[in-house]
């Protein structure tokens, strides 16, 4: 039986993304109309031999995960079910925990992804498995890759392979140094084995908290006496076993949601994936009473749009929305029941859920896109202030937000429950 593991994560994970993900967990953070969690679902849903996916995570079980989950499963056909770690396991230490659970009803033959679940891109699993299947077989691990420039893999899991044979010969996590550009994209196929090996890393941590707790009581190790960190404890000694393989996506759309500015980017590459495969899912033009729509735009079928208003390219616009006359949208998210009153102008935004802008204002970002003139260049991780300034970037709005009219917003962070009485710039306003 094929299953899919999702690591969700925890509240305390996430933030870089606030004040997005203050309202709810940032996997069930909406691009491109749905949640990131449903995008890796439906890649996980075109695997036909898929029977279970299963979301471990550190969550509270809230009503938003438990409809969200209700929803995917009617519309996948797929047995979806959260499991709640009683403290943040690490990447590795969920999937020990939950063994019993996970290895039900999977035979030695069988395997498993393990997907990061705050991951967006265009994942080519069918083509994993086969290439897994073809290539590794019972005893080996996949480990999805994919390209970044010599700079950027530092921030990444780095791994060295062999190009003919596609064995992992070197595996770092975020090494000080160059070790190669090709990295670890948070996606992995594990047969059975795995436990084992999580197995003896549990009994060697436990070991090393023993040494450290009694040898000094009262310090703070940190973190849970039974976590695992899957890509330092596990994946780093595997390189040159034998048993670790990489399966590269080439020029697929792939990125990291850390920070805003890679939701935009994101948002871009989700509405052109449905370009290519669900046209449907895109507005379009239907006459000469409907808003004007330039490139690929998603908007909500219970949104209001003026059809004066012009949107596009790379819009997503929620449930509820409103938009007035002669409104302007480009390269942002609107979030469910925003209102957008007339002649207001939203670019490189994400204006997030209850919000109203007011009329004749302009709210504005700075993309933070990847490089276009280096290949295979990524999003930039960095934190949100450099040399003490806040850096240029997409501006936020947080939810029940109330921007006046004739104002102007640029690159500017506004966390929830605000009202702005004037124009701001370079900030961050609390
Ligand atoms: N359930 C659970 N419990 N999930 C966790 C925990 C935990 O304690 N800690 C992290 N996760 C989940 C996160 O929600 C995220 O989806 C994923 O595991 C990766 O977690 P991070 O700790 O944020 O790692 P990272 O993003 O900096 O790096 C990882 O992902 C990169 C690709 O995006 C590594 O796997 C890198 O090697 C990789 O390149
Ligand atoms: P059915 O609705 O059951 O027919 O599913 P289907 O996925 O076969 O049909 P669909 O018309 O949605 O897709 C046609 C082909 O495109 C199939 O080979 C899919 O695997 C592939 N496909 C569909 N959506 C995506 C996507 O978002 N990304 C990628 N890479 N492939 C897709």
């Amino acid at each position: 039986m094929l299953k899919a593991v999702i690591l969700i994560g925890s509240p305390q994970k996430g933030t870089r993304f606030r004040p997005l993900s203050l309202e709810i967990p940032k996997p069930l953070f909406p691009i491109a109309g749905h949640p990131i969690l449903y995008h890796l679902i439906e890649s996980c849903a075109r695997l036909r031999e898929l029977r279970e996916i299963l979301l471990i995570g550190c969550y509270q079980p809230n009503e938003a995960l438990s409809r969200f989950i209700a929803n995917v499963q009617q519309t996948f056909h797929i047995s979806i079910r959260y499991l709640q770690e009683y403290a943040s396991l690490g990447t590795g230490g969920g999937i020990y925990h939950f063994r019993d659970i996970i290895k039900s009803n999977v035979s030695d033959k069988d395997v498993f992804f393990v997907i990061n679940g705050d991951i967006c891109a265009d994942l080519p699993l069918v083509e994993m498995l086969q290439f897994h299947r073809e290539n590794v077989g019972d005893k080996g691990f996949t480990i999805l890759g994919t390209e970044a420039t010599e700079k950027q893999s530092t921030n990444y899991g780095c791994i060295a392979w062999d190009k003919e044979t596609h064995e992992v010969k070197h595996y770092v996590e975020k090494p000080s140094t160059f070790v190669s550009t090709t990295i670890n994209c948070g996606v992995y196929l594990f047969s059975k084995t795995i436990f084992q090996i999580l197995s003896e890393t549990y009994r060697n941590n436990q070991q090393i908290y023993n040494e450290t707790t009694s040898s000094f009581p009262s310090y703070d190790v940190g973190f849970a006496r039974e976590n695992i960190r899957l890509e330092k404890d596990v994946l780093s000694k595997l390189g040159g076993t034998g048993q670790l393989y990489v399966f590269p996506m080439g020029n697929r759309f792939w990125t990291a949601i850390k920070n805003p500015g890679s939701v935009i980017y994101a948002n871009r590459h989700y509405l052109e994936i449905y370009r290519m495969y669900h046209p449907e899912r895109l507005a379009a033009q239907v006459n000469p009473n409907s808003p004007t729509i330039i490139g690929d735009v998603f908007i909500h079928p219970t949104a209001c749009v003026d059809p004066t208003a012009v949107l596009g390219p790379n819009v997503s616009i929620g449930q509820d929305v409103t938009i007035g006359y002669g409104v302007r949208v480009r390269e942002s998210i609107i979030l469910g029941s925003c209102v957008l009153q007339d002649h207001c102008c939203v670019l490189y935004s994400i204006i997030a859920w209850n919000s109203t802008i007011g009329p004749w204002s302009r709210v504005e970002g700075t993309p933070n896109d990847p490089d276009p003139n280096r290949q295979f260049s990524k999003i930039e991780k960095d934190s949100l202030f450099h040399d003490g300034k806040l850096h240029p970037s997409i501006t936020v709005i947080g939810n029940n937000v109330s921007i006046p009219g004739e104002v102007v917003v640029l690159n500017a962070i506004v966390l929830p429950h605000k009202e702005l009485d004037s124009s701001s710039k370079n900030q961050i306003i609390l």
